[in-house]
């Protein structure tokens, strides 16, 4: 990790508000979804705090994230979306009473049982169902085969769960899938399966369709203060992460002179640059090039030329600026701001993807209650 006068501020203050304004707007009980390392912000000290708060349910991708989440303190029940290799099923079964693998093919059921054996039952399992993302997901036409695996082994389930395609779209697909979940979810029980949660909803879905939300709903990207959906806005939420950055180096450039590799902007004019210590990785995107901008003293400032891998320049040309001036990348700066969504729009991506590339050589720092730790 390298300071470099670089910071992720991290407010935990407004992701617990956003788990709040979801709950509120919901009615649902909320299970924060904290993979890729919370999109970048820190799945443990976010996690933790939400604990604190009462939230008693996570999710992540990946079994390694939940067992760190375990090893750091976590002590609520931690769903597992994502595929879990048998081997590591066993290397974490002291962990079993936290880790809630997902079951999506009949295929796992046998691999895991025949690493296994009887203590799989030490773990309990949500079910994934396929309703329109045809992705990870038991598929109508294996279901049986599934149901007969999970009494042949005695299998312990807790949920039975599916994920919106088209939530954000704000369209009517998301009642097609819903119903067609409700009518598995009959069909199973009835085969002796009995469900004691059932959820569907990421974050656009929690917010526009409470009425398809089940039990309880799995937000991410809102959780952090972004927008889950270009179609409709919503007002309350507060951005988790701002990154700063500082003024390292002053430039004259005078009229006819090139900035940065492969000389893609020429100065038109005398300009005065301003040398910033974050690049591409960073995980600054390098499509910025030419394209971003940032904020100093509340004004905003073109980036020139290409961003290097450990830094960039911005135009600072007739700005009231020294050495050390800070430098908002993501955030608020006076009456100015940058969100991710502008960067993300700039690039051609979404959101998820500015945060949860930050990488971790920018130092997160957080804060909670004004106080401010690492
Ligand atoms: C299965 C599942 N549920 C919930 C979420 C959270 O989605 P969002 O960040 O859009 O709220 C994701 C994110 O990709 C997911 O894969």
């Amino acid at each position: 990790m390298n300071g470099r006068g670089t910071v992720a501020w991290v407010n935990i203050d407004n992701y617990l508000w956003n788990l709040e304004l979801i709950r509120n707007t919901c009615k649902k009980d909320v299970m924060p979804v904290v993979k890729a390392d919370a999109y970048g912000h820190g799945k443990i000290e976010l996690s933790k705090a939400a604990q604190n708060q009462g939230y008693s349910k996570f999710a992540v991708a990946f079994i390694s994230e939940a067992a760190d989440l375990i090893k750091n303190g976590l002590t609520s029940q931690i769903l597992v979306f994502g595929y879990c290799e048998p081997y590591e099923l066993k290397n974490y079964i002291e962990f079993s009473d936290y880790i809630v693998p997902t079951i999506f093919s009949a295929h796992f059921i046998e691999q895991a049982y025949s690493l296994l054996g009887k203590d799989i039952r030490k773990f309990v399992f949500d079910i994934k169902y396929n309703t329109g993302m045809s992705r990870v997901g038991i598929n109508d036409y294996e279901i049986d085969s599934v149901i007969e695996l999970i009494k042949k082994y005695n299998l312990r389930i807790r949920g039975f769960y599916s994920h919106y395609a088209t939530a954000d779209d704000l369209d009517d697909f998301v009642l097609i899938q819903y119903e067609k979940y409700l009518k598995m979810l009959d069909y199973i029980t009835s085969k002796g399966i009995s469900i004691s949660l059932r959820h569907m909803s990421n974050s656009a879905a929690a917010m526009f369709f409470p009425q398809n939300s089940l039990d309880i709903v799995r937000p991410g990207i809102a959780t952090y203060g972004l927008q889950p959906s270009s179609k409709k806005y919503i007002s309350g939420l507060k951005p988790v992460m701002e990154i700063k950055s500082k003024i390292i180096k002053l430039n004259t450039v005078e009229n006819g002179e090139t900035v940065g590799y492969s000389r893609t902007y020429t100065a038109k004019e005398k300009l005065q640059t301003a040398i910033i210590p974050v690049g591409y990785a960073d995980g600054y995107f390098r499509s910025l090039s030419n394209r971003g901008r940032v904020l100093i003293n509340g004004e905003y400032c073109n980036i020139l030329g290409r961003i290097s891998m450990d830094q960039m320049t911005v135009d600072v040309t007739g700005k009231n600026v020294a050495y050390d001036d800070e430098v908002v990348l993501i955030g608020q700066s006076k009456n100015n701001f940058i969100s991710a969504d502008e960067l993300a729009d700039i690039c051609g991506t979404i959101n998820y993807e500015i945060t949860s590339k930050i990488t971790s050589r920018i130092r997160r720092k957080y804060i909670k209650g004004g106080v401010i730790f690492e």
